[in-house]
């Protein structure tokens, strides 16, 4: 079987799990090109910004139900064999406040999932695995053809730009639209995952804590403004969501209040919404192969592994059309 050469665009936890996954299919080469790589903060770029834990509430029978279900199954093994994979496992407590339901924040927070927390501790072998990395920024997909893989051939094209999918030329998806989350990390730390179905802020706000494992602070949440892509916190947004963790879990100051929380940094990143759900699709532009793996919203990191998985069969067909897969 002679080598095939795909392209990866993007190296978020869509991008860096679906190259992990390909490198394990023998007779492939693999690049992955994105303008932000780990280690990065921008606001182009959700992965570094998410909890990320795992509550999965897809609705049974759906394709966002199935990918979390395959993405459980290796974060569980990860939490219990790979320690250096930086997943815990965490008592969670849902607090169900009768007044919100029905409200914006309550069915955003019902696609607040999953779990892994930095991507680059989940997929540990990209490079071990002989993954070739190289940040390029693509105005148009036309020019992933020019030269960009080792091997100065492409066969094929993964799409995992996440919210810049709705900027890049040649097939811009004006479904995906950014749902804004601010965020504090903080060093105090916590024993409970706390999530709350609302809060008395207005629909586009919300109050959620989970203390990361392996030293990665505790992140103290949130929001969910959707269409809103302001890079800078807001500073009144910031004291709401620390008063609210703070009220929510006291053990976090000890029964002080916010000016005893020791913070790190504030954040704001922008969930790659897609209106009709997560895109793990192939298409044919041209004579070249695309498949795309975009669009996860809050959902990136709980479906990491599923769509990843599904990702890679939809390449498979394409580039081994007369294969048993
Ligand atoms: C505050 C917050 C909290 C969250 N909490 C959770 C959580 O608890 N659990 C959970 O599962 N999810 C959570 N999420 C959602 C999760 O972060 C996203 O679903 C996930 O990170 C999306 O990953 P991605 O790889 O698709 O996109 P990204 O991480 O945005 O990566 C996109 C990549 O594509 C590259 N790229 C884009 N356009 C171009 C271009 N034209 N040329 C070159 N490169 C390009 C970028 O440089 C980057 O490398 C949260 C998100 C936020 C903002
Ligand atoms: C929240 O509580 C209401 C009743 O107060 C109930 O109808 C609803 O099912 C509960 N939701 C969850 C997710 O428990
Ligand atoms: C990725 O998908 C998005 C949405 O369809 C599109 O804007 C972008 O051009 C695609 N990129 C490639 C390389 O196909
Ligand atoms: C988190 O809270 C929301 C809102 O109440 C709820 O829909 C969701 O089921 C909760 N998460 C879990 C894992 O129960
Ligand atoms: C907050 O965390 C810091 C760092 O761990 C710690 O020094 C401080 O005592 C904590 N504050 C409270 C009130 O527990």
């Amino acid at each position: 079987m002679t080598q095939k050469s795909i392209v990866v665009i993007g190296a978020g936890v869509a991008g860096l799990t679906t190259a992990l996954l390909l490198s394990r299919v023998p007779g492939y080469k693999i690049i992955v090109a994105a303008k932000h790589m780990p280690g990065d903060y921008d606001i182009e770029y959700a992965s570094p910004w998410a909890g990320a834990n795992y509550m999965p509430v897809s609705l049974g029978g759906t394709n966002a139900a199935e990918w979390d279900k395959v993405t459980w199954k290796v974060l569980h093994q990860l939490a219990l064999e790979k320690p250096e994979a930086g997943i815990h496992f965490q008592d969670c407590e849902i607090r169900n406040r009768t007044k919100d339901i029905g409200s914006a924040t309550a069915d955003w927070f019902s696609e607040l999932l999953s779990s892994a927390p930095w991507f680059k501790d989940v997929v540990p072998n990209c490079l071990g695995n002989g993954v070739t990395f190289k940040r390029a920024t693509f105005n148009h997909i036309s020019e992933t053809s020019a030269g960009i893989h080792p091997s100065g051939t492409v066969d094929l094209v993964v799409n995992c730009t996440g919210l810049m999918a709705s900027r890049l030329g040649g097939v811009e998806d004006k479904l995906v639209v950014p749902a804004r989350g601010q965020i504090v990390i903080v060093r105090n730390e916590s024993d409970r995952m706390v999530n709350v179905s609302g809060t008395d802020h207005g629909d586009e706000e919300a109050c959620y804590v989970m203390t990361r494992a392996a030293g990665g602070g505790t992140v103290l949440g949130g929001s969910y403004q959707k269409g809103n892509w302001e890079s800078q916190p807001d500073p009144s947004l910031a004291v709401r969501i620390m008063k609210r963790a703070v009220e929510a879990c006291p053990e976090l100051t000890g029964g002080k209040g916010i000016e005893a929380l020791d913070v790190v940094r504030h954040g704001v990143g922008l969930r790659p919404v897609r209106h009709g759900g997560t895109r793990v699709e192939r298409e044919r532009l041209g004579d070249l192969w695309v498949v795309h793996n975009y669009g996860a919203g809050g959902a990136g990191y709980q479906s990491s592994y599923g769509c990843a998985e599904d990702a890679v069969n939809l390449i498979r067909h394409a580039l081994e059309p007369q294969a048993k897969l």
